[in-house]
């Protein structure tokens, strides 16, 4: 089974540019998971311009699926996790001006930084999943650095999917083989979509987890929420 983890970060985008609480972002998410998602994703940056730090305590209150937090492990970003304990930290790489995620980290380079970190978070009984490239040396290194998880980032292949989809899923192939055979669970997210999201599960059918935002949420505009998770979905059935 894959789950479907929905990240309502736009949501939050969406709420933050009136000032008010309309969307509320707290009952979006107890909705995406009545209308059958099975966690919920959050990626705070320091500067709070989507989801605040405020909204992950309140979240952790209420959810009742898998609560994922994922960020670039600086200082705030790791209080906030020691406090809220979610189920799951993906620790991604981005800078602090970064309009979204755009790498994964390079495990070889920073194996002893990921190590502490993961260790740290490990022993508070958060699973660690690491944001990674497609690649075997990173998926190794990310292991070795005792990662539970990683996080495959599919932007690359869904950037290449509609013009060449064997090839755009081959090196996630290869990759998921490489970390389920290191006993790492495997995750995927970033720009994943109704369209290329199928064919990646059906390559990958151990995939454990995708985390879906952007296009979820635009999807919603037109499908409405309720229909729009149940396609998401079935695309993973
Ligand atoms: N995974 C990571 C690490 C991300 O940074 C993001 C975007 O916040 C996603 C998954 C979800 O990507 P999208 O919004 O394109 O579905």
């Amino acid at each position: 089974m894959t789950r479907l983890s929905v990240n309502i970060n736009k949501i939050a985008t969406l709420r933050n540019a009136r000032g008010g609480n309309n969307p509320d972002v707290i009952k979006v998410a107890l909705d995406c998971e009545r209308f059958g998602a099975e966690g919920i994703t959050i990626h705070p940056r320091p500067d709070e311009r989507h989801i605040r730090y405020q909204d992950a305590y309140e979240l952790k209150k209420v959810l009742t699926t898998e609560f994922n937090i994922e960020g670039n492990p600086e200082g705030s970003f790791i209080k906030l996790v020691e406090d809220v304990k979610p189920h799951q930290v993906t620790l991604v790489p981005d800078a602090v001006d970064a309009i979204t995620s755009n790498a994964g980290w390079d495990t070889i380079k920073h194996q002893a930084f990921l190590k502490e970190t993961i260790s740290n978070f490990k022993r508070l009984g958060i699973r660690v999943s690491v944001f990674v490239d497609p690649h075997p040396k990173f998926i190794e290194a990310a292991a070795t650095a005792g990662a539970d998880r990683v996080e495959l980032y599919t932007e690359p292949y869904a950037s290449k999917f509609h013009s060449n989809k064997t090839e755009a899923v081959k090196d996630y192939i290869q990759a998921a083989k490489c970390a389920k055979e290191l006993g790492l669970g495997i995750n995927a997210g970033h720009d994943l979509d109704l369209f290329n999201l199928n064919y990646l599960k059906t390559e990958i059918p151990f995939l454990d987890e995708v985390s879906i935002g952007h296009a979820l949420v635009c999807d919603a505009l037109y499908y409405g929420l309720e229909n729009t998770i149940q396609l998401y979905l079935r695309q993973l059935k």
